[in-house]
C-alpha cells in the first residue's frame, strides 16, 4: 500500500524541492479506484486508492503510464472502463495526456489535471479526456490528477 492521505501527499509534494518532474493522483471519489503502472518494461496492476488518498510518483522516462479503473482487472480487460494519464520525460521536455477508453471510469463524476512548478499552471490543464498532448520544460513541475474534482 503507497497511498497516502490526501493532505500527507501535499504536503510531500510540495517539500520536494528536486528538478524531477512528478505526478500525484488524488481521490476525491467516494468510492475506491485502481491504479495500473506501465512503462515500456514493467507493469504493475491493481494498487488500491480508497477515497481521501492520493498517491505520488516521479515521471522518468518515457512511456509512462497511470490507469485508473472502479473495479479491479479493468485496466488490461478489453471490456474495463478506465482513464489513461500518460507521461513522459524526455530531453528535457515534460510531456502528459489524459484520455478514456471504452468509459469513464468515476462517470458521471469530474476530474481534473492541474500543474504547477515554476508558475502555476506550467504544463496546462483540462477538465476533459480530450485536451490532447502537453508539453512543458522538465523542470520540477507537479502534475495533479484529481478524481472527483470539487465542483462534481
Ligand atoms: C519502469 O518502471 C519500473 C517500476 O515500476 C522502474 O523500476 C523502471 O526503471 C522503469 N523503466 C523505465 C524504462 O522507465
Ligand atoms: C481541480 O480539482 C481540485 C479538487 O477538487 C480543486 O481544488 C481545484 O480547484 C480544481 N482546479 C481547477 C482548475 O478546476
Amino acid at each position: 500500500m503507497r497511498a497516502f492521505s490526501i493532505a500527507a501527499a501535499g504536503l510531500l509534494a510540495s517539500a520536494t524541492s528536486a528538478q524531477a518532474s512528478q505526478y500525484l493522483v488524488r481521490n476525491f471519489c467516494p468510492f475506491n479506484v485502481y491504479l495500473s503502472f506501465a512503462n515500456t518494461t514493467k507493469t504493475e496492476t491493481d494498487e488500491l486508492l480508497p477515497p481521501g488518498t492520493a498517491f505520488l510518483g516521479s515521471i522518468v522516462g518515457q512511456g509512462n503510464s497511470v490507469g485508473v479503473t472502479n473495479q479491479m482487472g479493468q485496466y488490461w480487460s478489453a471490456t474495463g472502463w478506465k482513464a489513461i494519464f500518460g507521461t513522459s520525460a524526455v530531453d528535457g521536455t515534460l510531456w502528459w495526456s489524459l484520455s478514456d477508453l471504452v468509459g469513464d471510469p468515476i462517470a458521471p463524476r469530474t476530474f481534473n489535471v492541474t500543474s504547477s512548478g515554476t508558475r502555476d499552471d506550467v504544463c496546462g490543464h483540462t477538465t476533459d479526456y480530450m485536451s490532447g498532448v502537453h508539453n512543458c520544460p522538465d523542470d520540477g513541475t507537479t502534475l495533479t490528477y484529481n478524481l472527483c474534482s470539487a465542483n462534481s
